[in-house]
C-alpha cells in the first residue's frame, strides 16, 4: 500500500538520517549529508513529491510527518555543524599553538647571547642605589650649560686662575652667553638651588650623575668624555663632620665593611673648606702596592663645605642654610674596582673587554 510504504519510508529516512547525522566526522561531510537527506533530490523530498497519489486525509496526515521529520533533521544538522565547527576550530587552534616552554638543546641551535648594561652604566646605577639607600634622591642636569652655572655661580669667575684646572670645550663664546660642554657635575648643584629657592622647597640632599667633558689627551686614566657623580646637601646647622660621616658611609655601602676614607686639605673655589677625600685602596687594601705609590690610599674625589658666596649667587641665605658637596668620578671609580689598566677600553666597544664585566 502507498501509505505504508510512505510511513515505511519516513521512519526509514529519519533513523537513516540521523545516523548519517550524527556520524559526520566534518563540517564538510555534513554538507553532503544535508545534501543527501535534505536536498532537492533527496528521498524526503522525493516522497513529498508522491504526496499527490494520496487521498486527502492520508495526503494530510503523511505530509505532516514528513515535514515533521525534516524540521527534526534540519534542527540536528544545525546542532551537528555547531559541535563539528566547534571542534574544528579548537583543532586549528591546538595545530596553531606555540609551547614557550620548549627547550632546544644547545645542539641544533646555538643559545642567542645575551647584552647587558655598559660597565660604567652598571656602576652609576650602583651608586646611585647605594646613596638612595642614604636618603639621598638623584637628579640630573643639562650637559652644555652657560658660563654662568658651569663657572660663575660656583664663584669661578672668569679669569679666576682655577678655570685652567678645567679644560673647556666651548660651543659658543661671548654674546648673548657663552655656552659649553660642562666640565664637572657641579653646574647641576646650582640648577638645584636655583630651583630649590623659586619652589620653596630647600632643604636640599640629592645626587647628580652625569656625562663631563674636557679637552683632554685621552691616556689610561683620562677621557674627554667622562662621568662624575655629585652630591649636594643644604639644610639647617649642616656641618663638616657631616661630610666626613656621609662619606665614610658611603665608602663602607659601595666598597664593603671595613674600607676607610680620609680627607686632605685642598682647594676648590665653590667649598670652603674642601678637601679631597681618599679611600684605602683598593688593590693591596691598605698594605702599600704600586696602584696607591706605596701609601695604601687612593684619591676618589673632591669635596668640602658649600662656599657662601656659591649660596649668595642663588639666593640663598648663608646665615641660615649650610651645606656640603662632593664629586667623584665614575669611571675612574669602576677602573679601580675592577683593576681596568687602561681607561680607554670603557670607550673602544671592543666585544672581548665589555663581556667580561
Ligand atoms: N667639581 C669638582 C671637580 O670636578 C669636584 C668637587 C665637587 C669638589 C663638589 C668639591 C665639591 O673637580
Amino acid at each position: 500500500m502507498v501509505t505504508d510504504n510512505v510511513d515505511l519510508d519516513i521512519e526509514a529516512i529519519a533513523t537513516d538520517g540521523e545516523r548519517a547525522i550524527a556520524s559526520a566526522a566534518s563540517t564538510d561531510a555534513l554538507g553532503q549529508v544535508e545534501t543527501e537527506l535534505l536536498g532537492k533530490r533527496s528521498t524526503l523530498t522525493r516522497a513529498h513529491r508522491t504526496l499527490g497519489s494520496l487521498g486527502p486525509e492520508e495526503r494530510k496526515e503523511a505530509g505532516r510527518r514528513i515535514n515533521e521529520v525534516r524540521e527534526r533533521l534540519v534542527g540536528q544538522v544545525a546542532a551537528r555543524r555547531t559541535e563539528l565547527a566547534e571542534a574544528e576550530r579548537a583543532q586549528a587552534l591546538q595545530a596553531d599553538r606555540l609551547d614557550l616552554t620548549e627547550v632546544i638543546p644547545d645542539t641544533v641551535l646555538a643559545p642567542p647571547s645575551r647584552g647587558h648594561l655598559h660597565l660604567v652604566t652598571q656602576a652609576r646605577a650602583e651608586l646611585e642605589d647605594v646613596f638612595v639607600g642614604m636618603g639621598f634622591t638623584v637628579a640630573e642636569g643639562p650637559e652644555a650649560e652657560s658660563d654662568w652655572y658651569n663657572f660663575e655661580a660656583l664663584n669661578i669667575p672668569p679669569s679666576h686662575p682655577s678655570r685652567d684646572m678645567y679644560d673647556t670645550m666651548y660651543l659658543e663664546v661671548g654674546e648673548p652667553e657663552t655656552v659649553l660642554l660642562r666640565t664637572h657635575t657641579s653646574p647641576v648643584q646650582i640648577h638645584l638651588m636655583v630651583a630649590a629657592v623659586r619652589d620653596g622647597t630647600l632643604p636640599i640632599h640629592a645626587v647628580m650623575p652625569g656625562k663631563c667633558f674636557r679637552l683632554d689627551t685621552p691616556d689610561a686614566t683620562h677621557l674627554p668624555v667622562f662621568n662624575q657623580i655629585e652630591g649636594l646637601v643644604v639644610d639647617r646647622d649642616i656641618t663638616f663632620g657631616d661630610l666626613a660621616g656621609t662619606i665614610q658611609i658611603f665608602t663602607e655601602a659601595y666598597f664593603g665593611p671595613g674600607m676607610q676614607s680620609r680627607l686632605r686639605p685642598a682647594y676648590f673655589p665653590f667649598t670652603e673648606p674642601s678637601a679631597e677625600f681618599e679611600i684605602t685602596c683598593t688593590i693591596c687594601l691598605g698594605e702599600g702596592c704600586r696602584t696607591c705609590s706605596h701609601t695604601g690610599w687612593i684619591e676618589l674625589g673632591g669635596c668640602g663645605m658649600v662656599d657662601p658666596a656659591v649660596f649668595i649667587a642663588v639666593g640663598i641665605d648663608p646665615s641660615q642654610w649650610s651645606g656640603f658637596a662632593f664629586g667623584f668620578g665614575i669611571d675612574r671609580l669602576a677602573q679601580m674596582r675592577h683593576e681596568v689598566p687602561d681607561m680607554r677600553s670603557f670607550v673602544e666597544n671592543d666585544i672581548r673587554f665589555l663581556s667580561q664585566f
